[in-house]
């Protein structure tokens, strides 16, 4: 074993814990919930048990906080054709069931963090009834101003969504602690359901990255204009989640070199995103870690080769910093060593690989199994989700 550095442990930011290796699972939206309920499904439990290891960090596949948070995920062709849903964690079915995935977790001496996503414009209403049985139309998609996803060749070819998007509602500004009240509400239940950390997705083109970025953000408010405005969504909402889970217990996942590469999330744009993200990072204090996407891997493509975009993020932030997007195990290593991140996400290697973090000490993880594409998104049965070994 010659990659040190990956398997040297890690105290993990301003939280409780300190990790025995820095390998993280990535999280990674596979769609396997329950289609009416939207509660996690025995399956999941097992596929998370998988890849849970000693000291190591899980960090879940995005989960829904509330009924409007929740697109039909249908724009992928392969949840058509194989069925299946995106959790959430807003009710108590769906906290009971979560249970069974921390315990599983935990049996095998694993953190595991619950990547909360308020999809914001993404969250198509007329794709089909709503399962849980309520008259779609009644919830159009909100976000920060009724700006829509650009039906383009880019964006279309990089969900193969094949339809234009509804215009969304811009959240008023008085809503804004009702959203801040939803999100705690779903961070409470995930305590309850034995989760140790929790993670804002703000990143990727969901709705607090259509907060921050101002192709999309075209509110007159508070939460629009000036960098710190469109910044003061995410901050109120770390504020707001550390009064429910305590301080260091709150971690976020930004994506800020996205528009610098040609792997632009849902259409999310910025006119100066350094000086942006350079302001939210610089603020960051007191999280378990901040995960940060080097965009080098597309929804549904491959990897692009290019050096790693986020250094300069580096300089800024002083606490735990997890890089996601591209890696193998050497590269992770050199990433490691050379001071670029403290630790690794992995995601489709995870996906393939359950025993990932016991490859990587007995071979450097030379002879890793190959990932199936098909079977990312959707599914009700085994196949290229719990039967890879
Ligand atoms: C992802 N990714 C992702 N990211 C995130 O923050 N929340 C999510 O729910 C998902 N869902 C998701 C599903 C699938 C099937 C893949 C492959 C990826 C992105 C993921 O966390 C990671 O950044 C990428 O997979 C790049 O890392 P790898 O795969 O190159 O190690």
């Amino acid at each position: 074993m010659t990659l040190k550095n990956l398997i040297s442990p890690l105290r993990l930011g301003h939280s409780p814990f300190t990790l025995k290796h820095r390998i993280v699972m990535a999280p990674m939206t596979r769609i396997r919930a329950n289609e009416d309920t939207f509660a996690p499904t025995p399956i999941m439990a097992e596929y998370y048990e998988q890849r849970a290891s000693e000291g190591g960090l899980i960090i879940t596949e995005a989960t829904h906080i509330s009924i409007e948070a929740t697109p039909m995920w249908h724009i992928y062709p392969t949840v058509r054709q194989f069925g299946g849903q995106v959790p959430g964690i807003w009710t108590s079915e769906q906290m009971l069931k979560w249970r069974d995935v921390t315990k599983a977790v935990h049996l095998k001496g694993g953190v595991i963090s619950c990547q909360l996503l308020h999809t914001g414009r993404i969250a198509q209403p007329d794709v089909a009834l709503h399962p849980l049985g309520i008259d779609a139309t009644e919830l159009p998609p909100v976000s920060s101003s009724a700006t829509p996803i650009p039906f383009s060749d880019d964006v279309n070819d990089q969900y193969a969504w094949d339809k234009p998007s509804v215009l969304p509602r811009p959240l008023r500004t008085e809503e804004i602690p009702r959203l801040l009240d939803d999100y705690a509400k779903a961070a409470e239940n995930a305590l309850n359901a034995g989760f140790d950390l929790i993670e804002i997705h703000a990143a990727h083109g969901y709705l607090i990255d259509q907060f921050l970025n101002d192709g999309v953000n075209k509110r007159e408010d508070m939460y629009g204009g000036g960098i710190n405005n469109r910044c003061r969504l995410l901050f109120e909402l770390i504020e707001h989640l550390e009064k429910v889970a305590g301080a260091g217990n709150v971690a976020v996942r930004l994506s800020p070199t996205s528009m610098e590469s040609d792997q632009r999330y849902f259409g999310v744009d910025d006119s100066d995103p350094v000086t942006l993200y350079s302001y939210a990072i610089e603020k960051l204090k007191n999280l378990a870690y901040l995960l940060l996407t080097e965009p080098r891997v597309g929804g549904l493509t491959d990897v692009k080769e290019q050096g790693l975009l986020n250094r300069i993020y580096r300089s800024i932030y002083d606490g735990t910093l997890i890089g996601a997007g591209g890696f193998t195990p050497e590269s992770a290593e050199h990433a490691i060593h050379d001071g670029s991140y403290d630790a690794i996400a992995f995601g489709r290697a995870f996906i393939s690989n359950p025993n990932l973090v016991d490859r990587i000490k007995q071979d450097d993880g030379k002879n890793l199994t190959p990932w199936v594409r098909k079977h990312f998104y959707g599914g009700r049965g085994r196949v290229g989700y719990v039967d890879y070994v």
